[in-house]
């Protein structure tokens, strides 16, 4: 088994065996997250979106401390290395690498490209999604996202969709439920709302106009499921 947590935002950690990685590490200063980052346990690597704040998180502090992989497209990449990630592994939209945890598939997702760090916004990168395969199950995390076509070549192929409903910087309920329909998943979990006000969304909508196309697992920050 599978097992993913969230804690809060779009941050989630994914466990199989032995191995543990995390996917846009927003702990420090994340309303709403269970944990900080120093109460991560280690991680073999870090996964990284997008250059927005509330993404890149704690990703270089957490890679010191882990002695963590990170993850990224390749501008975001190289920044969190002269940032002070001590590993990254720069992909770029389209690739997939087999890492020891697992596989990682980079895959559009339609957003801002701004990176934001102490050196300014030096580089606008393409936004990515998450195809990630561990113990022969894959979890889609969109990233920041709108509603995109290219969201219908991962149908079938996915078991977990963890999907934006928070409307205003990415996808809202509406779009949510259509990209279920394009993907297919068997289970799909909303994240990326009620951390701020802007993003104010009720997931029992969301399971509601869903309907039977998909299983709605809806966390609460520190809850895991499992796959
Ligand atoms: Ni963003
Ligand atoms: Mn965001």
């Amino acid at each position: 088994m599978t097992t993913l947590t969230w804690h809060g935002h779009a941050c989630f950690v994914l466990e199989h065996g032995a191995h543990r990685v995390i996917i846009d590490p927003f702990l420090t200063g994340n309303p709403t997250a269970d944990i900080d980052a120093a109460q991560l346990g280690k991680v073999d690597a870090i996964l990284v979106t997008h250059g927005h704040g509330d993404h890149v998180g704690d990703a270089v502090p957490l890679a010191q401390m882990h002695d963590a992989v990170v993850v990224a497209p390749y501008e975001l990449a190289v920044f969190l290395s002269e940032q002070g990630a001590p590993r990254v592994h720069p992909m770029h939209i389209g690739g997939a690498h087999d890492f020891p945890f697992g596989r990682v598939k980079l895959v559009p997702a339609i957003h801002g490209g701004m990176v934001e760090g102490t050196d300014g916004s030096r580089f606008a990168t393409w936004p990515c999604g998450f195809v990630v395969t561990m113990g022969g199950k894959s979890v889609y995390h969109t990233g920041d996202t709108a509603l995109t076509m290219d969201m219908q070549l991962l149908a079938g192929r996915v078991d977990v969709l963890l999907v934006p409903v928070g409307d205003n910087y990415t996808m809202g309920i509406e779009d949510a439920v259509r990209a279920v329909e394009f993907v297919k998943p068997k289970v799909a979990i909303p994240m990326h709302y009620g951390t701020f006000p802007v993003i104010a969304a009720d997931p029992e909508e969301f399971r509601t106009a869903v309907g039977n196309r998909a299983e709605v697992v809806v966390l609460t920050p520190g809850q895991s499921y499992g796959y």
